[in-house]
């Protein structure tokens, strides 16, 4: 194996899956001497892990394979450049990315990635071998161990990877397969592996992490599969882990155990995603969302009941092909009840293959511009007033970061708020008390008050 340093660029795209397959990668190129650079002028390898989920994220990888262009004809040179297409629109284009961009040198999946290294010397020797698409998931984990380069306090782990609902505007069971989980046992060897790293905080991900099913534990088997909030209470007994998080789940998959662990599992942070898409049932059927919006309801009232401090995100999608006036007006009733602590909206965007893009009654731009406009005025409120509902209150902070003031130091609220606070740096890495003191779209700021902290 070759130790020459070399550089190494990787650019992610799309959900945090994709950022957890991008550090996974670094690590499986570290021994073979590459290193981080921040940017792609003058490397000797560019990744672009790309997201495939609405046309415009699609779209940015081949602008950005424009701009690459020239800098690897300037590195031509100087032991030229190696391009490689990662991620979602390398499952879903393949072979058709090298066609319509002769720049890249190879494509590699989001199942595939760990066979990196055999892949970038293949391109080396000739280009047209250089394409992974396959699924083999746990060959991947396996392969990857448990090794990784972490920074700071927290960090992603995927457990589940892989859809099977098939929404109709979704392409994620065609780019990511069918679901699978990770056993518990490999799960748990790479956090305690990150908790001796010094992490604090851990966010268990999934396409569908609530239709989480691993294996159980060794000498355990007769348990039978494990559920997910089975596993984030085997979690939360690892020395040094003090937060879990997990994202992201679908309604359908939201048992009575994992509503219970909200409960009885403080280390379980009281902040949840679940996105709901649209407030009509109507718009919910044709999505094949499989449950109505009181069946959404059901499940929120629930929670709050037995974590009566838990609050909600969730996503939207607008102009679902179909999308009466009296649709979106639903959705907006929706967000008025759940009254979102954050929330992400989006335009419906036609993606190839699904059953959504063939439908005939598509929403114009125009509506679905004003729809969203409409619906982001309201979800702004609404986070906006969450975020001002915390000035008084006393938070756990988890610091992770020097501040951007001399003497500040920036944490994370349960909630996933950024927190500004004057604090000494040997507070990084730990949890302290905050009492908020001010508060605005994207933040807020406070004092410490007194020495309670964690153990950690
Ligand atoms: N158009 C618009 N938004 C989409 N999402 C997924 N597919 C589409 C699409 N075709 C949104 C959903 C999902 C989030 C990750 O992206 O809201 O929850
Ligand atoms: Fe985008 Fe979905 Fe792939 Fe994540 S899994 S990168 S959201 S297409």
């Amino acid at each position: 194996m070759s130790t020459t340093r070399k550089r190494l660029f990787i650019k992610t795209y799309g959900c945090q899956m994709n950022v957890y397959d991008s550090e996974r990668m670094k690590d499986v190129l570290t021994p073979l001497g590459y290193e981080s650079t921040d940017t792609p002028d003058g490397a000797d390898l560019v990744i672009l892990n790309t997201c495939h989920i609405r046309e415009k994220a699609a779209e940015k990888v081949y602008s950005e394979l424009g701009r690459l262009r020239p800098l690897k004809e300037d590195k031509a040179a100087s032991g030229g450049m190696t391009i490689a297409v990662a991620g979602c629109v390398a499952q879903a284009e393949g072979a058709e990315i090298m066609k319509r961009a002769p720049v890249v040198d190879l494509v590699v999946g989001p199942q595939t990635y760990h066979k990196l290294p055999e892949l970038i010397a293949k391109a080396h020797r000739a280009k047209g071998e250089a394409l992974d698409t396959e699924f083999e998931v746990e060959d991947k984990f396996d392969r990857l161990g448990n090794d990784r380069q972490v920074e700071g306090y927290s960090a992603f782990v995927t457990v589940q990877e892989g859809c099977d609902k098939f929404c109709t505007f979704c392409v994620v069971p065609y780019t990511r397969g069918a679901e699978w989980s990770r056993p518990v046992d490999q799960i748990v060897a790479e956090i305690r592996a990150l908790a001796a790293k010094g992490i604090r905080e851990v966010t268990l991900l999934g396409q569908n992490v609530n239709a989480f099913h691993g294996a159980p534990p060794a000498g355990r088997e007769d348990e039978g599969v494990w559920g997910l909030g089975q596993l984030v209470r085997h979690i939360a007994l690892i020395g040094g882990i003090e937060r879990i998080r997990f994202t992201t789940s679908h309604p359908r998959d939201m048992d009575e155990d994992l509503i219970q662990a909200f409960a009885d599992t403080p280390k379980l942070m009281p902040y949840f995603h679940l996105p709901v898409q649209s407030g009509s049932d109507t718009i919910l059927k044709a999505m094949n969302r499989q449950h109505t919006a009181e069946d959404y309801y059901a499940i929120i009232e629930r929670l709050r009941a037995v974590r009566p401090d838990i609050a909600i995100s969730g996503d939207m999608i607008v102009g679902f092909p179909g999308e009466s006036d009296a649709d979106f007006e639903a959705t907006m009733e929706l967000v008025r009840r759940i009254n979102y602590a954050a929330c992400f909206s989006f335009k419906y965007s036609k993606r190839p293959g699904t059953p959504g893009a063939s439908m005939f009654n598509q929403v114009d731009e125009a509506v679905k511009s004003e729809r969203l406009a409409a619906l982001q005025q309201l979800l702004d409120a609404q986070q906006i007033a969450f975020n001002e509902s915390m000035i008084g209150k006393t938070l756990p902070v988890l610091f992770e970061k020097a501040g951007r003031l001399e003497g500040q130091l920036h944490g994370r609220s349960p909630y996933l708020q950024s927190v500004h606070v004057d604090a000494p740096a040997e507070l990084l890495g730990q949890i302290a008390e905050v009492k908020i003191e001010s508060a605005s779209r994207n933040a807020l700021s406070g004092q410490l008050v007194g020495a309670k902290r964690s153990a950690a």
